[in-house]
């Protein structure tokens, strides 16, 4: 928007005089700045300088000058800076109100499967599986917004030794089948799992039973279909309270009817080779700097693994939607497995789609170590959600009598402002005390700058025109905030980075404090002036709402 036009002005005067395209960038100097300039003083043998001034006095010479600029001038070393006339900044701001979504746009229309979430059934959910599932919905979101075509898909994990451990548990308990609860799985689960450990014949015997009811077993298959009902309903209602959700209910299970095709498929290809009786997929590839172990498609005994679900889970997207894209949202740990998969998937042809591991990082405690409750267990995601909501509830007096409704809302807010505003493949220290506080980079600063703004508007009547003038730094600061917002979001739907918003969001927060506390709206007697602060403030907050909804959080009715 911003940034076109002005490339577009500035490079139609630079081709004129034989140099070619210009770039610019937000500048911290000036409102933009063109740093071409040495470039083009290798290419044309001349200093930066003798161009910029030729460029710079161009552009002073236009016409329609002032209806973009207020100041070009060529900066030492060689540099071109930027300021923005009030019309323009104006201008851009009148189409970003009237047009939906603020005008921006991607022009590319593309189907994505997006894959994230991945719980695992039979195990309740812990803050391991807070990120997957917000990360994804946020990146989700993102895609949507810009109309891309998107299914989302939870391919949640019910293909593994868990579940075998889980029906030998709940025989070996002797419990009815109808009468098994949650919290019976919610105990089998832990026993099993760290007798198997200790254990390697009951190992064995539960890993049989996951193989025999991959195979169809059908005793086994009820209980399968028994736990994955109790798991699912409280998976689903964690997801609920986070907003969180899919298109797809999908399971690893649900990609086995196309094994078979694909084993065919790498067989025919001559892509399986047999080590110590497992069947492999070399996918090594020259240039590697460490040689990539090879994707055991299926062990000697018949069973297959976490890798060939995926790969017939490839193979079953592009048979139902043909993407163009196939995103993963996981745990930065799972990289190796998707460039086994992926180079697999490559080799076989069995999808045209670009397939993308967009990994994450660990939510860390303040000690720098993965997050633990205080008895040092990781703890479950309903306890996290009952202690945010415990120190927001203790922080105010008032804050004990908000309404479930909007105390989900801040504790959401908390939770996913403190974890979307890290660039995601990074870790980050999830200090409670700190995130919860209604000052500083938090989700309760959203909310309150977003509520402030609203309270402002609905003692005035708002406006729906602008005039061209600005009336002070703090003022000119919002509005050119307000055009960043094309460029922010355009890099969070590229590289697939809910961080750029959050990041964005918080700027322009700040702004809008600045803004209001400097420049009184209720007291001001110039009925133009006053018109012109409320067109500001309501799109500030229209873009807010709009934003945050991207992140997930949804703004409460008080605070
Ligand atoms: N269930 C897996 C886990 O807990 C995550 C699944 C991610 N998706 C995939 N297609 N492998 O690690």
């Amino acid at each position: 928007m911003v940034i076109t036009e002005l490339e577009q002005i500035i490079s139609m005067v630079s081709e004129k005089l034989g140099y070619g395209k210009l770039s610019i960038k937000k500048s911290n100097i000036a409102d933009y700045q063109c740093d071409d300039l040495f470039n083009l003083a290798k290419t044309y043998h001349k200093s930066p300088m003798v161009i910029g001034e030729e460029i710079v006095s161009e552009i002073n010479k236009l016409d329609n000058f002032n209806d973009y600029f207020k100041e070009v001038s060529f900066c030492n070393p060689g540099f071109i800076n930027i300021t923005l006339s009030d019309t323009f900044i104006n201008r851009i701001l009148r189409f970003m109100n009237d047009t939906n979504k603020f005008g921006i746009k991607i022009d590319q229309h593309k189907t994505y499967v997006i894959d994230y979430g991945g719980p695992n059934i039979a195990k309740p959910l812990h803050v391991g599986h807070m990120r997957p599932a917000i990360v994804g919905e946020s990146i989700k979101r993102i895609l949507k917004y810009f109309d891309q075509e998107v299914i989302s898909d939870v391919h949640y994990g019910d293909f593994g030794l868990q579940i075998g451990e889980v029906i030998y548990g709940i025989k070996e308990k002797n419990i009815p089948l109808e009468n098994v609860t949650l919290n019976d799985l919610n105990i089998i689960y832990p026993s099993i799992s760290k007798l198997c450990k200790e254990n390697e014949e009951i190992k064995e015997i539960c890993a049989n039973i996951t193989k025999e009811l991959q195979d169809g077993n059908l005793e086994y298959e009820t209980y399968y279909k028994k736990i994955l009902e109790l798991s699912l309903n409280d998976i689903k209602r964690i997801y609920n309270y986070l907003d969180v959700d899919f298109d797809l209910w999908y399971g690893e299970m649900d990609s086995r009817k196309y094994m078979k095709d694909v084993e065919q498929i790498l067989k025919d290809k001559n892509l399986l080779t047999i080590s110590e009786g497992a069947s492999v997929v070399d996918v090594s590839e020259k240039g590697d700097p460490k040689e990539l172990p090879p994707l055991i498609f299926k062990k000697s005994n018949g069973a297959y693994l976490y890798g060939s679900t995926d790969m017939a889970t490839i193979y079953q997207r592009e048979q139902d939607f043909h993407p163009d894209y196939i995103l993963y949202v996981t745990d930065l740990r799972q990289k190796l497995h998707f460039e086994q998969v992926f180079r697999a998937s490559l080799k076989a042809g069995i999808t045209d789609a670009k397939l993308e591991h967009l990994g994450f990082g660990t939510i860390n405690g303040v000690d720098g170590k993965p997050y633990k409750t205080r008895n040092g267990e990781t703890p479950k995601l309903d306890d996290l959600f009952k202690e945010v909501e415990n120190i927001f509830k203790t922080s105010k007096e008032s804050n004990k009598n908000m309404d479930d409704e909007d105390t989900k809302k801040i504790v959401n807010a908390i939770l996913k402002f403190a974890d979307l505003q890290n660039n995601r493949d990074r870790d980050y220290i999830f200090d409670i005390n700190k995130f919860s506080n209604v000052v500083g980079k938090t989700g309760p600063y959203m909310l309150y700058t977003y509520l402030r703004l609203n309270k402002i508007i609905e003692c005035e009547k708002s406006s729906d025109k602008i005039s061209n003038i600005i009336y002070n730094d703090v003022d000119r600061n919002l509005r050119l905030k307000i055009l960043e917002l094309d460029s922010e979001i355009k890099k969070a739907f590229s590289e697939r980075m809910p961080s750029y918003i959050a990041d964005y969001l918080y700027d322009l927060a700040i702004c809008a404090n600045n803004f209001y506390q400097n420049n009184h709206i209720s007291s001001c007697n110039d009925n133009i002036k006053k018109a012109d602060w409320l067109y500001i403030i309501n799109l500030t907050k229209k873009i807010l709402k709009e934003m945050l909804d991207l992140i997930i959080i949804d703004v409460p009715t008080i605070m």
